[in-house]
């Protein structure tokens, strides 16, 4: 297993529409479990293989009840309303308020290579969201109002040149 550095807001990978696994090989299983590693050190509840620089369509995933890997997941259903203070360590250390679907169904495969889905409310929905979504080149700040993702993409680029940010 090896640590990976986090690629962060700016990092092309991070909007680059990662490609599709044919095959699971160990290169994939250890993919998983260099992204496992990489997760529970940051710490997280998920990661996207385009975080650590790898524009596979693969994530993991740990929200307390035991790690899992989903290949080429996509989301297969969506329903309710949460408002959660999301962040991303992609993103360090920023949250924002924002609203998505409550519950989520993604289906995709797993290390063995049979069909999985996996699906649940409020936090796991929202990580199956979210992780999906880096995997599509997709931020969670495109799920912010325009107003607030004004803000916020003035506010991350002030630090990016290292200057102070708005309270
Ligand atoms: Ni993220």
């Amino acid at each position: 297993m090896a640590l990976f550095p986090i690629r962060t807001f700016g990092d092309p990978v991070l909007r680059t529409v990662a490609e599709r696994i044919d095959e699971v090989t160990s290169a994939v299983e250890r993919l998983v479990d260099d992204m496992l590693e990489t997760m529970y050190d940051a710490p997280g509840v998920g990661l996207a293989a385009p975080q650590i620089g790898v524009s596979k369509a693969i994530f993991v995933a740990d929200i307390g009840d035991g790690p899992f890997a989903m290949i080429n997941p996509e989301i297969v259903e969506l329903s309710g309303e949460w408002v959660w203070d999301e962040g991303c360590l992609s993103v360090p250390e920023r949250f924002w308020p924002i609203t998505r679907p409550a519950f989520a169904r993604a289906r995709g495969i797993d290390l063995s290579g049979a069909e999985v889905e996996q699906s649940g409310d409020e936090l796991m929905g929202r990580v199956l969201q979210h992780e999906i979504d880096h995997l599509n080149g997709m931020l969670l700040l495109e799920h912010l109002g325009r107003r607030a993702k004004k803000q916020a993409l003035r506010d991350l680029r002030q630090e990016a040149l290292g200057m102070p940010t708005s309270p």
